[in-house]
């Protein structure tokens, strides 16, 4: 499937709230891929810029643990920015998509969950490069 920037979903995470805060838990069907890597960013400057890369398999969810960021994602056709700022609201990007992620807040955290381990092997680090695996993704 030519995956595109409308299969970016946000994923609600579901909590338990009383008077000694949130808790927010990530379990079962909630995320539709398997956990196999979870990874996360932090002391980002803010004038950092992450991502600049697809990937050709793996599935994300990239969740503002504390902080905000934007993330821009692109498909070759159309492109879209949202702006990640609720703990309890993840990011879910699917392979074949363009991401770029900026505008970090100050003491911001960015978890990462992620459907297999770190495999240099499944990026695609060149835009150009990702057109082309745009025009044959199947
Ligand atoms: P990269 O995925 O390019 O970071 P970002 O998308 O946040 O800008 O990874 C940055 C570096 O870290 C790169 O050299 C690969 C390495 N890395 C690992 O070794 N393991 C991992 O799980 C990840 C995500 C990255």
């Amino acid at each position: 499937m030519r995956t595109k920037i409308e299969d970016v979903s946000v994923i609600e995470i579901p909590r338990v709230h009383d008077e000694r805060g949130l808790l927010a838990v990530i379990e079962g069907d909630i995320i539709p891929f398997e956990i196999k890597r979870v990874y996360y960013l932090y002391d980002v400057p803010s004038d950092a810029f992450r991502g600049g890369h697809a990937h050709k398999k793996l599935h994300q969810l990239i969740i503002p643990l504390s902080g905000s960021f934007d993330v821009h994602i692109k498909d070759g056709e159309n492109k879209k920015t949202i702006n990640s700022n609720k703990p309890h609201k993840g990011l879910l990007i699917v392979p074949g998509i363009w991401r770029e992620i900026d505008n970090f807040s100050s003491g911001c955290v960015c978890l990462v969950l992620a459907s297999s381990e770190y495999d240099e092997s499944d990026y695609i680090r060149d835009y150009d490069d990702f057109l082309v695996f745009k025009k044959h993704q199947v």
